[in-house]
């Protein structure tokens, strides 16, 4: 049985660009993420530059990923940065007690992450302590990194051997301070966030975008705060708010926070309950959309989603503090579903950032701690297929009659998701099928152009549960689609159940 949907796109009617910095990655100091999967250190076997694993790098270059956030989470709130300049055997050790309370010895530092984001050719998104560090500590580091000249923090960088500055531009100040990060009220955090945003300057050319720690999921209460601090400067001096995104964190977690259910065994219903939760994403960013829209409706203050992904239960056998887990081709579908949703705030949403690239939660790449392998995971292939969207101009896609929908849980989810867009004259739609036995067939009607040339791609495989290992890293792994074509001006594609599709063609 398949069912069919029926859409149109208006090809001339573009709508805002999407950031490419929604596809943004996230580097934490927890469990394999840094140590054993960006970092192998330059004593390893494993090859690497400056300790940084090559085959990561190279990986990572492949989906043009636009951002990296760094170092944390949680443990940017109690992360000194001079513990991680300077020669490495000086550097001292710190107890990481977010994750496991292993012992940190501070080799992966600024300079690090710094020569990683230059080898991934990206912008490097640096988080700063709020929750047990000084508005001094934070300024320094700005300045360390950032000026040119000669004043102390600079003659510091230097003397550790880089001397011209680096640019960076995202700019996070602290992570969840409702909790992890500090435990304080909205009201408390906000006038933090104006301290702390005053003293991280702009040097030179350095223009830092300063992103003020947001609510956990539907907290609109938090944003409206930090809203209302904004329109409150009390300076007329001030020729830019303080600070230019708000962060949001909303985790796909099907279980409950005590039991979030395994990753790679469930049932129908969890896996429905997971794309359900997946899907109010939508709900999550029209909420905060609307809080700001009445403090900044010129949409100037952007949005920034610097925390998403699946959450499970960590591996059977493995330390509960790392937060490893498998990913399967139902990881794939919460990313895809994601993606459209993103798509569609194009107008508010400026960042998003998977958690995390490696080793940790929704991961792209998979390292076995024992052989080193890695492995590239269902997720890692929905951002490939995806990269196209990166910086195009959004297409709305307007659902005609109604797509299938399912009762899960008391509400209703659509199964067929389909987003689109357009950049140098080539059109990228993206459909995912999230029916877990059912295929499905979409029928778009173009309007206000020709397309030609199509290339279609589909990321499916045997069950929902398929996944990636050692010993079959192509469980799940895209090939090429012969279910789309052309046909009087509409764009017909067979969607197999459970399945993500991307088709590409020319405009003209
Ligand atoms: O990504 C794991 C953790 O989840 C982060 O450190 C924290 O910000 C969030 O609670």
């Amino acid at each position: 049985m398949s069912s069919t949907v029926n859409a149109v796109v208006n090809l001339d009617l573009e709508g805002p660009v999407i950031n490419r910095h929604v596809y943004g990655h996230f580097a934490e100091h927890l469990g394999r993420c840094i140590y054993g999967g960006f970092y192998v250190g330059e004593d390893s076997d494993i090859p690497n530059e400056g300790g940084i694993r090559l085959d990561v790098v190279e990986a990572l270059r492949a989906l043009d990923i636009p951002n990296l956030r760094w170092p944390g989470g949680c443990f940017a709130d109690e992360y000194h940065w001079r513990d991680g300049i300077g020669p490495k055997e000086d550097r001292p050790v710190m107890v990481n007690t977010h994750w496991g309370g292993v012992e940190e010895n501070n080799h992966f530092g600024t300079h690090e992450f710094m020569a990683l984001c230059e080898l991934l050719g990206t912008e490097p998104y640096i988080s700063g302590n709020v929750g047990s560090g000084t508005v001094q500590e934070m300024s320094e580091w700005v300045e360390y990194l950032t000026r040119d000249g000669d004043s102390p923090a600079v003659r510091e960088r230097k003397a550790n051997g880089r001397e011209e500055p680096w640019s960076v531009k995202y700019w996070g100040l602290g992570n969840e301070t409702w909790g992890c990060g500090g435990n304080m009220t909205a009201e408390q955090y906000a006038l933090e966030a104006r301290r702390y945003a005053t003293y991280c300057r702009d040097y030179g050319d350095n223009k830092l975008y300063r992103i003020a720690a947001g609510a956990s999921d539907f907290s609109y209460g938090w944003t409206e705060t930090l809203m209302k601090q904004l329109s409150h400067l009390g300076c007329q001096r001030v020729e830019r708010p303080l600070y230019q995104a708000v962060s949001v964190h909303y985790y796909t977690v099907a279980g409950t926070w005590a039991d979030k259910g395994s990753a790679t065994e469930f049932t129908d219903a969890e896996y429905y309950t997971t794309m359900a939760k997946a899907a109010r994403t939508d709900e999550l960013l029209t909420g905060h959309a609307n809080v700001m829209d009445l403090y900044d409706p010129k949409k100037e203050i952007g949005i920034v989603l610097d925390e998403w992904g699946t959450w499970w239960n960590v591996e059977p056998g493995t330390n509960p503090g790392f937060l490893y887990q498998q990913n399967t081709m139902r990881d794939a579908l919460v990313a895809s579903l994601h993606f459209d949703i993103f798509h569609r705030h194009a107008d508010r949403l400026v960042m998003a950032n998977i958690a995390q690239t490696v080793n940790v939660l929704q991961a792209m790449i998979l390292t076995d701690p024992d052989s080193g392998a890695l492995v590239l995971t269902p997720t890692y292939h929905v951002f490939r297929m995806n990269k196209g969207h990166q910086d195009a101009a959004s297409l709305q896609v307007h659902v005609v009659g109604g797509a299938p929908v399912k009762d899960v849980d008391g509400a209703e989810l659509a199964t067929v998701s389909v987003s689109a867009s357009r950049k140098d004259g080539r059109l990228l739609v993206s459909l995912s099928n999230l029916d877990a036995g059912e295929a499905a067939d979409v029928e778009i009607d173009l309007r206000g152009g020709v397309v030609a040339g199509l290339e279609s791609e589909i990321l499916t495989a045997g069950t929902l549960h398929s996944h990636n290992t050692p010993e079959a890293p192509e469980a799940v792994a895209p090939r090429a689609h012969d279910g789309a074509r052309i046909e009087g001006g509409r764009l017909l594609v067979h969607l197999p159940a459970h399945s993500f599709v991307t088709v590409a063609g020319d405009v003209a």
